[in-house]
Parts: structure tokens; sequence; C-alpha cells
């Protein structure tokens, strides 16, 4: 396989959950793992529970739009896992490193995401079937 490419810092920063109930997630979680909620906002016709535990966060999504690219996820898969975000310094620069190693991007150019973070999505056709979300705080 090819080798390492060098990088800049790159780790989990949270995984994108989507749910009927973004509210209700964060009770469950609450109880069930003791998460905190650490952030909550309605964004781009979202609504979104970020919960924390030690450094890696839980993002419930929840449409309230429902010609959202979440709505019609939920449509079709029902709630669940929905995307890995990896914490990177510039997105810019991630997506074009992506980019030239041949992945596909859903994101041309970085974007404003929930919580004033910049992010960009990778294709998860050349991502191993994960949908691979940039995230730069
Ligand atoms: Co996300």
């Amino acid at each position: 396989m090819g080798t390492a490419r060098a990088r800049t810092s790159m780790h989990v920063d949270h995984i994108g959950i989507a749910t009927d109930d973004a509210d209700a997630f964060a009770d469950l979680y609450g109880e069930v793992f003791g998460m905190d909620v650490a952030h909550e906002e309605t964004f781009g016709g979202m609504r979104v529970v970020f919960l924390e535990a030690d450094g890696v966060y839980l993002e419930a999504l929840e449409p309230v739009d429902e010609t959202t690219a979440i709505a019609d996820y939920l449509a079709e898969n029902g709630p669940g896992m929905h995307h890995l975000a990896f914490e990177v310094d510039n997105v810019d620069a991630a997506l074009q490193n992506a980019r030239a190693a041949g992945a596909e991007t859903i994101d041309d150019e970085p974007r404003p995401g929930a919580w004033g973070h910049t992010v960009a999505f990778l294709h998860p056709k050349s991502t191993g079937g994960v949908l691979v979300e940039f995230v730069e705080h």
C-alpha cells in the first residue's frame, strides 16, 4: 500500500448521530453514560446537541426542516451513526490533502458549521463507506 502521508494534527472530534429527537437522545446518553450537554443550537434546519465525554463529542442531529439532508438520511436509514468528524488545524488544507490523495469531496470549500466551527465533508464512496467531516474549531 502507499506510504504514510505527512499531515498536521488530526484527532476524532465527534461522531454525528441522526435522531428523531435530539433532546431525548441527550437525556438517554446522560442517564446511561453520564454524558453532559456541551452545546445546543438550531443550525441549518437541524436541532444540534453536542454531548461530551473526555474530549470527544457526540453530535445529535434532529431535522427541524424536512428538506435537510439529515431528514433524507433518517427517512432512508432510521436513527443511528451518521458521520465521523476529525478535528484539523485547517479545513482547507485538509480538503486539498484529501483531494490530492484521490478522495472525492462533498464540499469544494470549507463552510460554516454548527457551534461556530468551519467544516467540510468527504464523500463516503471514497472513504470506505464512512461519511467523514473535517472540523476546525
Ligand atoms: Co459533525
